[in-house]
């Protein structure tokens, strides 16, 4: 695993992976990663299948099992798994031999210019610092590459108010709207974005899947 490395992210997010250190035990539930995780990462995979990407890096890969998924199901060059908690980290591990796990931040993730056709990312998005993520998503992705993220973007006022400035340190959750914005001021173009596809309503897990090329 390649160290992590101490490039400006956003505020307290040492305090968010720490927790994730702590959260890694519980994080692999099999309910919860059914109904919860499983469906972004089904829709990440055919992203991925459409775009014939080899080269690929999932940021914020936790526990790994999307790395893993990707690395079996679709045989790529390279597949990078990039996180700044260790202890997501070392779960992930023992799960996959042929990923490359990397302990970096979104925000500088140490690889080349270029080195990616594709970066994706599932429910960790919040947690970055959202226009440096991006930055370093354009720097590391080849011309035409493909980004694909879902997180959970509430449409409602109601549920954009309920993120209150303390909580804004830790995780911000962009709308729909501000998604396409803060993609397209990294030089991105969004050509997609709807609902994840799940065995439940929207209203109770509210994500989306954002996809742009450079
Ligand atoms: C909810 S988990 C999602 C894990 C995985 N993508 C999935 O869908 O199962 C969020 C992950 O984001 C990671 N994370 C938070 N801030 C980060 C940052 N700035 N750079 C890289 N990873 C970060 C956390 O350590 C945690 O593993």
């Amino acid at each position: 695993m390649s160290a992590k490395s101490e490039a400006p992210t956003r505020a307290l997010n040492g305090l968010v992976t720490h927790g994730w250190n702590r959260a890694a035990q519980l994080y692999n539930f099999p309910i919860l990663q059914h109904l919860a995780y499983r469906p972004p990462q089904d829709e990440i995979i055919a992203q991925l299948r459409i775009s014939q990407a080899r080269r690929i890096a999932d940021v914020g890969c936790g526990t790994g099992i999307l790395a893993a998924r990707i690395e079996r199901e679709l045989r790529p060059e390279v597949v990078y798994g990039c996180d700044a908690s260790v202890g997501m980290l070392k779960r992930a591990q023992s799960r996959s031999d042929r990923v490359r796990w990397r302990n970096r931040q979104a925000e500088d993730l140490g690889l080349p210019d270029g080195a990616v056709d594709a970066v994706v990312s599932t429910h960790a998005f919040h947690f970055f610092d959202h226009a440096a993520a991006l930055a370093e998503f354009h720097r590391v992705l080849v011309p035409g590459g493909l980004l694909a993220i879902v997180i959970n973007n509430p449409r409602s006022r109601w549920a954009m108010a309920l993120q209150r400035p303390a909580v804004r340190g830790l995780a911000y959750f962009p709308s729909p709207e501000q998604m396409r914005s803060l993609v397209g001021a990294a030089e991105l173009t969004v050509v997609e974005q709807r609902p994840v596809r799940r065995p439940l309503p929207n209203s109770l897990v509210p994500d989306v899947l954002t996809v742009a090329r450079r």
